[in-house]
C-alpha cells in the first residue's frame, strides 16, 4: 500500500518542569487527513505533538513533545514514506537553558530562545540529496497576510512539492476549527 507520514499538533518547548512554549494548533488538520489517508487505504504513520485529539486506530501514531524528537521521529521513518504531509504547527524556536527547577516569581524575567530546525527544510534537502523525486512533500503555511507570495517563497525555500495555505486571520476557518479553506500552491504555480 501507498505509505502516508502525516505530523500534527504543535509542540511543547519546555520551560521548566512545569512550563512550556507553544501555539494554538489544535491538530484537528493533521488528524483529519490520517483518517482520511487510513480510509483510503494508505499505511499511516502519524506523528503527533501533544493534543487532546483520539488518533484514527489504524494509524501507528508517534507521541513527541519537542520539535527535536518530531525532527528525529519524522527522519527516522522519511525514506519509507510516499507522501509526508507536514500539517504540525512547529516551535521556530526552544529555550535555550532549560530550568531544572520551577522558576519562582520574581521581576522580570528574560528567556534567551535558539532556533529550531525546520524539519520540512531539512526533507527538501534530504531529498534533493538523494537524488529522487520520492517522498512527495507537502507542507502547510498558516498565515495572516501576502498569503499566496508567501507560500510560494516556502515552497521554492523548503524544496517542496505543495505548500497548502490558511488564512488563521479570517473567522471560522484556521486554528482549532472544524472547517478550513486553504489555497494549494504547487510548482507550476510560483
Ligand atoms: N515546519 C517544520 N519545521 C519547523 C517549522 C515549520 O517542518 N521548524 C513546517 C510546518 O510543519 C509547515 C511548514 O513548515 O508544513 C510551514 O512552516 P512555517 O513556520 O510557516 O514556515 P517558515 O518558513 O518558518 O515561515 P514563518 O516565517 O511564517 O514562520
Amino acid at each position: 500500500p501507498i505509505s502516508v507520514l502525516i505530523t500534527a499538533g504543535p509542540t511543547h518547548e519546555p520551560i521548566d518542569p512545569v512550563r512550556y512554549l507553544s501555539n494554538r494548533s489544535s491538530g484537528k488538520m493533521g488528524y483529519a487527513l490520517a483518517e482520511a489517508a487510513v480510509r483510503r487505504g494508505a499505511k499511516v504513520v502519524l506523528v503527533s505533538g501533544p493534543t487532546a485529539l483520539q488518533p484514527p486506530p489504524a494509524a501507528e501514531t508517534v507521541f513527541v513533545q519537542t520539535a527535536q524528537k518530531m525532527r528525529t521521529a519524522v527522519l527516522d521513518r522519511w525514506e519509507q514514506a510516499t507522501f509526508i504531509i507536514m500539517a504540525a504547527a512547529v516551535a521556530d524556536y526552544h529555550v535555550a537553558q532549560i530550568s531544572e527547577q520551577k522558576i519562582k516569581r520574581g521581576g522580570p524575567l528574560t528567556l534567551q530562545l535558539e532556533s529550531n530546525p525546520d524539519i520540512l527544510a531539512d526533507l527538501g534537502s534530504l531529498r534533493e540529496a538523494s537524488g529522487k523525486s520520492s517522498p512527495v512533500l507537502i507542507g502547510f503555511a498558516a498565515e495572516t497576510e501576502n498569503l499566496l507570495d508567501n507560500a510560494r517563497g516556502k515552497l521554492t525555500r523548503k524544496r517542496v512539492d505543495a505548500i497548502v495555505v490558511n488564512d488563521v486571520s479570517l473567522a471560522g476557518i484556521g486554528f482549532d476549527s472544524d472547517r478550513n479553506e486553504v489555497t494549494i500552491i504547487t510548482a507550476t504555480d510560483v
